[in-house]
């Protein structure tokens, strides 16, 4: 199922900031965010985003705008990419790092979304971004920015309906 909402999530055409970053801001990353919130780390989140990944990989146009094949894991977003494959894994580390159990308050979440889905990936992908478009890492860092309101704003999201879901269907995650 969490494969299957990373599809939906990706119908939604990437909107492109050309200018600043050659990488679309995306909402596909919130449902990497879910998996780690909804499906744990150790096994299924991982899983579920590692399936993801390989079918695009594989060719099937299932990024934002249409887009797959392995040529999109050598371009300016191949970074973003690789650190989404360790985001669940990372949530689920961290969770059991501090504890943070369903009953507690929905900021401690947020703090552990934030740092494994937000500031992980976006470090990972400006990492990768300056490497691959051969640009000073601080201008990769820079231009990062641009994407931190709204990746806020999806851990945010992640993190409310995890917390739903997770009440209304007992789910009980093993991180
Ligand atoms: C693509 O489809 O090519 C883009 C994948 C990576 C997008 C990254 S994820 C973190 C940051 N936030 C966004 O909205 N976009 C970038």
């Amino acid at each position: 199922m969490l494969v299957a909402i990373l599809v939906i999530l990706g119908l939604l055409p990437g909107i492109p900031l050309g200018g600043i970053i050659p990488v679309p801001l995306v909402l596909q990353n919130m449902g990497v965010m879910l998996a780690g919130g909804l499906l744990g780390g150790s096994k299924y989140g991982t899983a579920a985003v590692g399936l993801f990944l390989l079918l695009v990989f594989l060719g099937l146009p299932l990024l934002s705008g249409g887009r797959g094949g392995a040529t999109v894991f050598l371009g300016p977003s191949g970074g973003y990419l690789i650190a989404w494959l360790f985001v669940p894994f990372l949530i689920g580390r961290l969770k059991r790092l501090f504890q943070v159990r369903a009953q507690h308050s929905w900021w401690h979440e947020l703090l552990i979304v934030g740092v494994a889905g937000v500031i992980f990936v976006d470090v990972v992908g400006a990492l990768w971004l300056a490497w691959q478009s051969s640009i000073p890492l601080s201008t990769a860092l820079v231009s990062n920015l641009v994407f931190i309101p709204g990746d806020l704003l999806k851990a945010i999201l992640a993190v409310v309906i995890t917390r739903r879901i997770r009440n209304l269907m007992q789910l009980e995650v093993e991180y």
